[in-house]
């Protein structure tokens, strides 16, 4: 039976692996394009496409943008529109001769841009498959050093991802340096003072084929950190294991004076894990956003809030948060050792607490070849609280941009904003123990390769780059809330109920008495006191004829109510007459009996409210007569609000219950093999084996 028990187990770890789709949150309010719920101001691009980069001013008003061939700034200062201020043109001349049948990666896509100081900014542009940098003047967007080649700061081709950050005027960036994207890099350069260029050595071999998603500064730690993932070479396994990673670099750092000479001594990686208990890991980084601690909070507080996707299972993603302290503590541990002779890795401790630390290079030379060999962290970052933020399997997650909210009562909540592969908005608030999508708004309707996303917290604002310019979204509009219950409900930290001017209004310093609660999204505790403002719904007479096939509709404005459809006296409408559609409106044929009055609820939170009334009148008219017509009658019609409530449509659950079938299927044809085996090592008659076979088969056939 050994075998057998052993089939059991890995299909029980399987089917449990497949239990994915139980914790996806749902938006509670979808936006779509040209919604006047959500007004955004959109800059079209028609003459130079693909936003690549975004930089605001610090004072926000105006909007740098790195595009196709041309850097761009933009008034962002006007509430209703977004303007042209000045824009370079920044075209290859020879492009066509350069790159010969290419026609996809033959312009000058903008990587990098980020200012100097406060007069100058630096591009780096993929310029038509030969990196090249210029310096710009911040308010005019002239020429302040002409383009000089960038090899190894920015990549060949528009679709490659890299990543740079400037520091005190010294630029570090992670990204390929050859036409075939295989050779990836991190390096300083426009180092100042006595500092060099440093690079990274290129044996032992550092990175393996890493994909560059983000890189910051932390100046508590005089440390630049670069998020990428990569190939996971520490794990022997037969299919390619990507890994994320986060990896360090001193700012002080000058390179060894005999070893790792002009290379980094500080260099060291760690792998960052999101993983829920008993599930594969979500192990594919495709953003990071850091939020800084509070200011009574030390440093080590610091939190970097990824997404992640899955490389097995697609559809699924997370989010999951890495505290700045874990990161030093694993820095700051044992490292882990590649020994070409024995093909193995081996952990190396770190005695002397050197590894990991600044200012190793004006160690002695044994130090740094310790170094240089060990620049991979023995242990792993895990997530705080080894959870998921929020989790989904019907968006991929694709770029995150985060801030602290002060509720109305002074409690801190962390907003995130998501940015899905289908080009919505997700904006989303991390509760105690769990979180909450407020609503979604959809940017864009094509998927996009290149994309980005800014927020200024100042503006309350949030700026999303795609290919045909770049859209600006205000972080809330609470006016869209009319009454005490829907702006409760909402849970949005931005907004509360100002009982006095009756209307749902941004959460400031100034109007600390709002109504609000952003946790439980308690409406009973809120609104009590106050007259309910609209009263229920005037009720709808609707004419109809006996026999005729009715549909009421009730549009909702939450995604999480649930429609429950009753008669007067509250009870509910049985199953039997009537149909409730999954769109929530209630289908049913007039009869004497059921031609009454219905009241369409809605149940949020724990709170009830009536939505809709209709009362039915039935009319003598020639089409009584008709009996048995299947066609729907037209209802005249549809009352309600708009409907913003249309769920999209996602394959997951099906392709979940397709997987739980054939893992299933497998087990089971497993267990029939193995039977099958012992059976005919047990009995030396062939055609019984053969009976034998068809029996056990027989009898475990799925139901
Ligand atoms: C906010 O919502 C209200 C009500 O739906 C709408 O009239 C207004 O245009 C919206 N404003 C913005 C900036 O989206
Ligand atoms: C931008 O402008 C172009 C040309 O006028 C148009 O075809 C395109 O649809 C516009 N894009 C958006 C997102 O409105
Ligand atoms: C800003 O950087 C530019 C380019 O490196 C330089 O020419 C200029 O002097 C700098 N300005 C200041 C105020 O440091
Ligand atoms: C390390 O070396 C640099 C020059 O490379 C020097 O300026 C610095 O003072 C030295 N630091 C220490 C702690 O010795
Ligand atoms: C740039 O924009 C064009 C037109 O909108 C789009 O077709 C193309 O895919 C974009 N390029 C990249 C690399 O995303
Ligand atoms: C409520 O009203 C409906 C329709 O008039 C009726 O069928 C039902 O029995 C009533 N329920 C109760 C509990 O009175």
């Amino acid at each position: 039976m050994e075998g057998v028990s052993r089939i059991w187990k890995i299909c029980t770890l399987l089917l449990e692996l497949l239990h994915f789709s139980q914790s996806s949150i749902t938006p509670r309010t979808s936006f779509f394009t040209g919604s006047p719920g959500r007004v955004l101001s959109l800059y079209n691009i028609s003459d130079a496409l693909n936003a690549t980069v975004l930089l605001l001013s610090p004072d926000a008003t105006t909007l740098f943008v790195g595009a196709r061939n041309a850097v761009l700034s933009l008034d962002v200062s006007q509430p209703d529109v977004i303007t042209l201020k000045n824009k370079f043109d920044w075209t290859p001349q020879d492009a066509q001769d350069r790159c010969g049948g290419q026609v996809e990666n033959c312009a000058n896509f903008i990587h990098v841009l980020q200012f100097i100081n406060s007069t100058h900014l630096y591009a780096c542009g993929s310029f038509a498959l030969k990196p090249h940098d210029i310096i710009l003047t911040v308010d005019t967007l002239s020429v302040s050093r002409k383009a000089q080649p960038a090899r190894g700061i920015c990549p060949y081709k528009g679709s490659e991802r890299n990543t740079a950050v400037f520091v005190d005027g010294e630029l570090y960036s992670a990204t390929t340096q050859d036409y075939s994207g295989n050779q990836p890099i991190i390096s300083r350069h426009l180092s100042k003072g006595q500092k060099n260029d440093i690079i990274l050595e290129s044996f032992p071999k550092l990175l393996n084929d890493p994909t560059f998603i983000s890189s910051l500064y932390i100046p508590s730690e005089g440390k630049v950190f670069f998020f990428f993932r990569e190939d996971g070479a520490e794990y022997n396994f037969v299919e390619r294991f990507t890994v994320s990673r986060v990896a360090q670099v001193c700012t002080d750092d000058n390179g060894g004076q005999r070893v790792l000479q002009k290379r980094w001594t500080t260099f060291a990686k760690s792998r960052l894990v999101c993983q829920m208990e008993k599930q594969l890991p979500l192990n594919l980084l495709q953003d990071v956003v850091m939020v800084p601690p509070l200011a009574n909070e030390s440093p080590d507080k610091t939190l970097f809030y990824g997404i992640f996707t899955s490389q097995w299972i697609s559809g699924q993603s997370a989010v999951c948060a890495f505290t700045l302290g874990d990161i030093k503590a694993v820095f700051a541990g044992d490292y882990k050792t590649f020994t070409p002779e024995t093909n193995q890795w081996t952990i190396e401790s770190n005695t002397e607490a050197k590894l990991g630390k600044c200012g190793l290079h004006n160690d002695s030379d044994s130090i740094l070849n310790l170094a240089k060999k060990n620049f991979l962290a023995a242990k792993s970052v895990q997530s705080v609280g080894r959870k998921l933020l929020p989790t989904t399997t019907e968006q991929l997650y694709s770029r995150i941009t985060a801030q602290r909210v002060q509720a109305a009562n002074g409690h801190d909540f962390t907003v995130l904003y998501l940015l899905t592969e289908s080009g919505f908005l997700q904006k989303a608030v991390l509760l105690k123990s769990s979180s909450h999508v407020i609503e979604e708004i959809q940017v864009f309707t094509q998927p996009q390769t290149l994309k980005s996303i800014l927020l200024s917290v100042e503006k309350g604002m949030v700026f999303v780059g795609f290919s045909e310019g770049v859209i600006r979204v205000p972080v809330s509009n609470c006016s869209f809330y009319s009454s005490c219950a829907e702006c409760v409900l909402a849970r949005d930290p931005f907004c509360g109920w100002d009982s006095q001017g009756k209307a749902c209004v941004p959460v400031s310093s100034m109007n600390s008495r709002l109504h609000q609660d952003v946790e439980n999204g308690s409406v009973q505790a809120q609104c009590t006191d106050l007259e309910d403002q609209n009263g229920p719904p005037v009720p709808k007479v609707v004419q109809v004829h006996l026999n005729m096939l009715v549909k009421l509709p009730c549009h909702l404005s939450s995604r999480l109510a649930k429609v429950s459809w009753r008669f007067t006296n509250h009870s509910i409408v049985p199953q039997f007459h009537y149909l409730q559609q999954r769109d929530g409106s209630l289908v049913f044929r007039v009869t004497p009996k059921t031609a009454l009055e219905f009241h369409c609820v809605s149940e949020e939170q724990g709170f009830q409210q009536i939505k809709a009334i209709f009362s039915l009148k039935v009319q003598a008219s020639p089409r009584s007569r008709i009996i048995g017509g299947e066609e729907m009658e037209p209802i005249p019609q549809l009352y309600g609000d708009e409907d913003t409530t249309t769920p999209q449509k996602s394959y997951y659950n099906e392709m979940v219950a397709v997987s739980f079938l054939f893992v299933i299927s497998l087990c089971v044809l497993a267990v029939v093999a193995v039977m099958w085996r012992r059976k005919r090592n047990n009995t030396a008659c062939p055609e019984c084996v053969t009976n034998k076979a068809f029996s056990i088969n027989d009898s475990v056939t799925l139901p």
